[in-house]
């Protein structure tokens, strides 16, 4: 037998099965979408949806892990399990820090966490509870469950209760109640149902694709729902937010994720018109399943989202897990040009910067022409990339990222209409899927003094790519040979200014 020197198994090692290394993905096996995601003193709980025993979808758990900066994560045993015939769907989590469900006590208010109790003998869909009175470290199912049966749900679902799921739920001030928002699978519904005690609970009202005025109609099969106050940057105000995972209409293909604005008195969502150039957060392929995390201090204030990135089930080419969460990134609300239209902005968590190690390429203030070719002594599969830059009107910029002889990842922007692309075209192993290649489009405009930005994160399966402030966002998968990890910055068309380009390399050994 041959021995190989310890340099040829290191890399192998590194990037092993395309593991991510600033992502978070199961230790083994499947996950879809990310469950309960609550703050708890300094921890960061991240639940999902997790199948321990193999790597396909089915035997659903809530997968646990801990981060104190939301990017190391620690795998903690499972949080709710499947068992009894019950498994664990998609939920929510909330702090019942006045002790109204009776599940704590005064003196150690309990946590609650809302799942989707999917009973695998006759395939129907219940809601169910489950509580920690350890700051989230071990979790207890409520003696009771379920506190919405089948058949309470099914006068308010097409299915009969077969398909209602995803319980978001939190406590509303004002009316003094707790509020659950249920999806109804396949349909373009979402149902509200209040509470005084967090475990019996009346349907109150239904949101339909109807009462959301401007929502076009192919936006439907709506899934796990999140909602929540967002302030208005620059003003006083705040404003309801909900979000929900459609399974058809997305720009790319697949499950995607729209926000809503409105107002909400306790029982009823009134939507605010929707712009349908800006309903889509992310514009790419792998962003669904989203929400965000309950019970960040007040000092903090950060909304911060994240979901599944994998819309292939089964089919991408990784075998020891299945299914990456998305880098967490913060949500802002503007308000853009006259009236009151409103615009999300997103960006990566500022943590990233505590794992962005080394500058390995920089410039500053410099003219690229076409024939130039720049970052080509760059090089990395782990990168956060930061360009600043002034385009000529019909100029195409193109930085590719992944690169090797015959494979590369192409984000774009084209000045002559404005758009920001990533191209999987030659991005790797695109056989899996009809949808794991193509080109995924965005609108964005220079801003005000005619400089467009782009941030690329880059990882070993993975880019996301955030457009100006973060009005657009494109996420993807990709699956590009472990050598594949040069770059290039090229021009066509005309030249571009390069007001500053900055290449990090990110480390979470260092
Ligand atoms: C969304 C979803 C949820 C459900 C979960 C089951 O991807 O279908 O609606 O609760 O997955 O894993």
């Amino acid at each position: 037998m041959k021995v190989l020197p310890l340099v040829y198994l290191l890399p192998l090692a590194l990037a092993e099965d395309f593991r991510p290394l600033y992502h978070f993905c199961p230790e083994e096996n499947w996950m879809n979408e990310p469950n309960g995601l609550i703050k708890i003193d300094s921890t960061w709980h991240l639940f999902y949806q997790h199948n321990p025993t193999a790597n396909v979808w089915g035997n659903l758990n809530w997968g646990h892990a801990t981060s104190n900066d939301l990017v190391h994560w620690t795998h903690e045993p499972l949080a709710i399990t499947s068992g009894g015939g019950v498994e664990a769907f998609t939920g929510t989590a909330y702090f019942d820090g006045n002790n109204t469900s009776g599940l704590g006590t005064a003196q150690n208010p309990p946590y609650l966490a809302w799942y989707t109790g999917y009973i695998t003998a006759n395939e129907t869909q219940d809601q169910r509870l489950a509580y920690s009175v350890d700051k989230g470290g071990t979790w207890t199912k409520f003696a009771g469950n379920p506190i919405i049966s089948a058949a309470q749900e099914a006068p308010h679902d097409e299915t009969g209760g077969l398909e209602s799921r995803d319980p978001k739920v939190f406590f509303h001030e004002p009316s003094g109640k707790w509020v659950m928002v249920l999806a109804h699978g396949g349909q373009d519904k979402l149902t509200f149902w209040t509470s005084s005690d967090t475990k019996r609970w009346t349907w109150v009202s239904d949101l339909t694709s109807d009462q959301i005025p401007g929502l076009p109609s192919g936006v439907q099969a709506w899934e796990v729902p999140d909602m929540f106050q967002l302030p208005i940057e620059g003003t006083s105000d705040t404003t309801w937010v909900l979000i929900i995972t459609p399974a058809e209409g997305s720009p790319a293909g697949g499950n995607g994720v729209i926000a809503l604005t409105g107002s909400f008195d306790g029982t009823e969502f009134t939507a605010d018109p929707v712009d349908p150039a800006t309903l889509w957060l992310d514009h790419g392929r792998d962003f669904d399943g989203v929400m965000s995390w309950e019970n960040v201090p007040a000092s903090d204030g950060r909304r911060i989202l994240a979901g599944i990135a994998n819309s292939y089930g089964e089919s991408p080419p990784t075998t020891t897990w299945k299914g990456m969460l998305t880098f967490p990134r913060t949500l802002t609300l503007r308000q853009t040009g006259p009236g009151n239209s409103l615009q999300f902005l997103q960006q990566p968590v500022q943590e990233l910067a505590g794992v962005s190690g080394s500058l390995i390429a920089t410039i500053q203030n410099q003219t690229i022409t076409p024939g130039d070719t720049l970052l080509s002594s760059a090089q990395g599969i782990a990168l956060d990339i930061q360009l600043a830059f002034s385009i000529d009107a019909n100029a195409i910029l193109s930085l590719a990222v992944r690169k090797a002889a015959d494979e590369q990842t192409v984000i774009q922007y084209d000045s002559s209409n404005g758009t920001l692309s990533v191209d999987r075209t030659a991005a790797g192993d695109t056989s899996f899927d009809p949808g794991a290649g193509g080109v995924h489009t965005a609108p964005l405009q220079p801003d005000a003094s005619g400089v467009v930005r782009i941030r690329a994160l880059v990882d070993t399966c993975s880019v996301e790519v955030f457009g100006g402030q973060g009005e657009v966002v494109i996420s993807d998968l990709i699956f590009p040979s472990e050598s594949s990890e040069g770059l290039a910055l090229t021009v066509e068309g005309g030249s571009a200014m390069l007001r500053s380009v900055e290449v990090h390399a990110i480390s979470l050994s260092g």
